[in-house]
């Protein structure tokens, strides 16, 4: 479905990622971990858009997609949350998934309120609250919410775009226990809906308790990558944890 081909991505002098090439087959929920400052989230600014490559490229759906402008990428069925919670604090839960449904939500903030409130949109992100567990918070102000149901509300908001692919920048940090099960339980939902998920995550536990396939970054290159099983007893897997205060376990 996705395909990173030799990707290199320099800051001036910092070489952020260093010819990285893997790719996300459809239909799996694809971790993509690394210690701190590892070039996670840049490669997902470059997966859509918000970056380009220095050298090499992205392929999704066997079409080039580096070099094309976020919202191009948007429409083509990629969609993202971000490391820090974004939703619309001010709207209720059920208008920041509508608010998705714009597709060009990236483009500029005006875009909301063109996405027509009739009842097949309604109905659709009635669903997909239903689908994240927040259909009985739909009149809510998202700002209202702990942290980890702004999590879902993102997500649920991501999936409005109908993406093929979804992109989570670690949806489990600033979660409880309880939350990140529940959060797991949501990726195979989405999982099961026919949506492709790609994440980032510093929770090992909660990485190697959902993914199917994980690949590990470590100085912006690829080190590993496998079935969570399989990395996580990889000798340059652990050294590159060791010290950065994560656990792996399986
Ligand atoms: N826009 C930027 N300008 C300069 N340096 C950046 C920029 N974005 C990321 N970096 C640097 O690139 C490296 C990788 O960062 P990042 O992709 O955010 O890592 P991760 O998400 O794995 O923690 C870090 O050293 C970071 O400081
Ligand atoms: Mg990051």
């Amino acid at each position: 479905m996705l395909r990173v081909i030799d990707v290199s991505k320099s800051f001036g002098g910092l070489q952020a990622l260093k010819g990285v090439s893997f790719e996300v087959e459809e239909g799996r929920i694809h971790a993509l971990i690394g210690p701190n400052g590892a070039g996670k989230t840049t490669m997902f600014n470059i997966i859509n858009g918000f970056l380009k490559p220095t050298s090499g490229r992205v392929e999704f759906l066997g079409r080039r997609i580096s070099g094309l402008p976020p919202h191009r990428i948007a429409l083509m069925g990629i969609a993202r949350t971000f490391q820090i919670v974004r939703t619309f604090p001010e709207m209720s839960v059920i208008e920041n998934v509508l608010a998705g449904m714009g597709k060009e939500i990236y483009r500029s903030w005006g875009v909301f309120f063109k996405t027509p409130w009739n009842q097949e949109n309604v109905k659709k992100a009635l669903e997909l609250l239903r689908l994240c567990g927040l259909e009985d918070l739909k009149d809510f102000a998202a700002s209202t919410l702990p942290i980890g149901l702004q999590r879902k509300l993102e997500i649920a908001r991501a999936l409005a775009t109908s993406p093929k692919l979804l992109l989570l920048d670690e949806p489990a940090s600033g979660l409880n226990d309880q939350e990140t099960a529940e959060l797991a339980e949501l990726f195979r939902k989405i999982r099961d809906f026919g949506v492709t998920i790609l994440f980032i995550e510093h929770d090992m536990r909660f990485t190697m308790g959902v993914a199917d396939f994980v690949t590990v970054l470590d100085y912006g290159e690829k080190i590993a990558e496998g079935k969570p099983k399989e990395v996580s007893r990889n000798p340059r897997v652990i050294e590159a944890y060791l010290g950065t205060g994560s656990e792996i376990s399986a």
